[in-house]
């Protein structure tokens, strides 16, 4: 196959920031992507309505002249977070979904959950209107090894949490392990995960072995190699539970080249490419469209994006191998591969 034509794609999990990073990484979303659900993991995390309506507003002013790119905006759950204004919210259609970070989980994170039970209204009422919980799946235990976290959160964190609030509908963000995808598989309708494509291509033998590559650290973390293939049978499989959030989360590169670097691959500008040759080795490029396309509007109660896009396999095209922006430049996640899939 050299040609293939699916519906426009949606991108269930991004970090778009804002100012001049925000200006700069959008049209690298925009170009290809219909919608995104956009991350609220801003300084200061967008907590309110009234923060995600001032935050979109920004967005939509940044974006690309004739671009019909529509942004789905979310809350960042805090143990203050309240039910009224998260139901006024949803109502209007302001917000899609309400993410969960545990506290120090990932960046900028600490505005997160200590105490779930002080959630628990707020998850009965999504519960009650059908709004989506995203979660960022791990622990944060210090004394829980960082390759186990996201296993243990299901066991600790996430299985109680749907057990206490049936009906909650749940999204288990960039899923990482065999045990998520395990656990995804067979939780039902009210329960779905995003993949990243980062996280189809790399292993964590690419971050650590033969020296360490700061550019593919990102949370969670990659894992072994055998994870790595239980998400490409996720991705490839036919489960409609399973779609594309890219996870694209841009970092300066002095930001990410330090002692302690920020985590986050910046992937918005190849990531459909990537995903595209992944199907294409399994043999799966009939999937794909569900994968980037279907699926996730299908869990969001969304209608799928009405346009398409074509893509056509020829030579391996390269890939911007960095970003300018206002704050420095980004490098551009390098899958490691020729990616012989572009957008036509
Ligand atoms: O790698 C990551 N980067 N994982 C996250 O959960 C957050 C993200 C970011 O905001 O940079
Ligand atoms: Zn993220």
């Amino acid at each position: 196959m050299t040609q293939i034509t699916l519906r426009r794609p949606d991108d269930w999990h991004l970090h778009l920031r804002d100012g001049a990073m925000m200006r700069a990484v959008l049209p690298e979303t925009t170009r290809h992507f219909g919608r995104a659900i956009v991350m609220p993991n801003l300084v200061p995390p967008v907590v309110t309505g009234a923060d995600a309506a001032a935050y979109r507003d920004r967005i939509l002013a940044a974006k690309p002249r004739g671009s019909k790119f529509r942004p789905l905006m979310t809350l960042y759950l805090t143990e203050e977070t309240q039910v009224r204004d998260l139901r006024a919210a949803a109502e209007i259609g302001l917000i899609a979904a309400v993410k969960l970070y545990p506290a120090g989980a990932t960046t900028n994170s600490a505005s997160g959950v200590r105490d779930f039970s002080k959630v628990r209204r707020v998850l009965d009422n999504m519960a009650q209107i059908g709004l989506p919980l995203l979660v960022h799946g791990e622990v944060t235990d210090p004394e829980i090894d960082i390759f186990d976290r996201e296993a243990a959160f299901i066991d600790r964190v996430l299985d109680p949490i749907r057990r206490e609030t049936p009906g909650l509908r749940v999204v288990m963000e960039h899923v990482t392990t065999s045990e998520a995808v395990g656990y995804v598989r067979d939780g039902g309708p009210d329960l779905a995960a995003t993949i990243t494509a980062h996280h189809l291509v790399i292993n964590r033998n690419h971050i650590l072995a033969g020296g360490i590559r700061p550019h593919y650290y990102c949370l969670p973390v990659a894992k072994r190699e055998s994870h790595r293939r239980a998400l490409v049978g996720a991705a490839t499989g036919g489960d409609a539970s399973f779609f594309l959030g890219t996870d694209s989360a841009p970092h300066t590169d002095a930001a990410k080249l330090q002692a302690c670097g920020c985590a986050g691959c910046f992937t918005a500008p190849n990531a459909i490419a990537t995903v595209a040759e992944v199907f294409d080795a399994e043999g799966a490029l009939d999937r794909l469209e569900a994968f980037m396309s279907l699926n996730g509007p299908a869990f969001y109660r969304m209608a799928p994006n009405e346009d398409t896009i074509t893509l056509t396999r020829g030579d391996p095209a390269p890939w911007p191998r960095e970003i300018a922006t206002g704050d420095g430049p980004v490098t551009v996640f390098d899958p490691g591969m020729p990616l012989h899939w572009r957008v036509a």
